[in-house]
């Protein structure tokens, strides 16, 4: 018998629940005892702990955000919150810690693990920027309301003959721009990780609309150096040929109900979670890899960023013609 902790740490993601349930539920079946730690690793350094049973995880597959509370914890990155936190596993009595999050929860399950603390991590974040995990659990869904908003903003924008700038979320990642430019249709992408000179952007954009191009939608990622806020008056004051509206999305694509993706991900990854504690094997992070669920030794996961595929960004400019 065996009592494992599961916490949720960083931006929510919609699918944390979905991965919750399943560590709890899967545990119940081996005869483990679950205890969920509330409000991610600020609840485990203050220990606060709840214990799960199979009724507390009943109706929350299709919940957005996470029942057991999230923050960022900068006090985790230092020895002493570390030891607080060690102090109340130990006091609690766990013999593994499930941690769903993204690059900083990966960084403090990590320190977690170097301290010898049995820890799995499981790879959730709309921001999709985990070394490996080609999915992690909220992008999809995040991604699908992106797209409504896209969709919708060019139905406006094609009855006024405008531009729009969108910013979507990512961090430093442009994986959000770039998937929901592409699905979306947009005219242009701005990423993170190629930098674009503002006028070379308006540019861009006037061409478009001297070859004829009745609006334009330009999806920005927030990582984009100065974000929309910069961008806009620059674009505005070069003449683009269209007026310009500036629509930023921000949390709104957190929050969304989990779609089907995102529900089954965050089951598979915590069922997978549960039997790689089960058969000893921790220090990893599990994603979502060639469609299976692979492990990843959490020292290679903090050492590297997903990277952006630069054909998908050339293939975006492509098809924007
Ligand atoms: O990491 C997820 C994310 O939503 C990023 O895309 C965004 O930059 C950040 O979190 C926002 O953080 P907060 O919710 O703390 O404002």
């Amino acid at each position: 018998m065996k009592r494992i902790g599961v916490l949720t740490s960083g931006g929510d993601a919609p699918g944390m629940n979905a991965a919750i349930r399943a560590v709890v539920r899967l545990g119940i079946e081996r005869g483990w005892e679950t205890f969920g730690v509330r409000n991610g690793f600020a609840g485990l350094m203050a220990g606060s702990f709840v214990q799960l049973g199979a009724r507390d995880v009943g109706g929350v597959i299709q919940r957005p955000g996470t029942l057991l509370g999230s923050s960022r914890a900068p006090d985790f990155e230092t020895v002493d919150g570390q030891d607080r936190a060690l102090e109340w596993l130990a006091r609690k009595r766990l013999d593994a810690l499930v941690v769903i999050g993204g690059n900083g929860s990966q960084a403090g399950a990590h320190a977690l693990s170097g301290r010898g603390f049995p820890v799995v991590g499981l790879a959730s974040t709309i921001d999709n920027d985990v070394h490996g995990a080609e999915m992690a659990i909220g992008v999809d869904t995040a991604l699908n309301i992106a797209l409504e908003a896209i969709d919708r903003l060019r139905a406006t924008a094609a009855s006024h003959h405008r531009a729009f700038l969108v910013e979507v979320m990512g961090r430093e990642c442009g994986y959000l721009a770039l998937m929901a430019g592409i699905a979306g249709g947009a005219e242009v992408v701005l990423v993170p990780e190629v930098e674009v000179a503002p006028g070379d952007v308006a540019a861009e954009i006037r061409a478009m609309y001297e070859r004829g191009k009745g609006h334009a939608i330009v999806v920005a990622a927030e990582g984009v150096r100065g974000g929309c806020a910069a961008l806009a008056p620059k674009l505005a004051e070069a003449e683009i040929g269209f007026a310009l509206r500036t629509t930023i999305l921000g949390h709104v694509q957190r929050g969304g109900t989990p779609g089907v993706f995102d529900r089954l991900l965050g089951t598979r990854l915590g069922t997978a979670a549960v039997q790689h504690i089960a058969a000893g094997m921790t220090g990893i992070l599990l994603g979502l890899e060639g469609g299976a669920i692979i492990p990843t030794p959490l020292g290679e996961v903090v050492a590297r960023r997903r990277e952006l595929d630069p054909a998908l960004l050339d293939l975006a400019r492509v098809l924007a013609r």
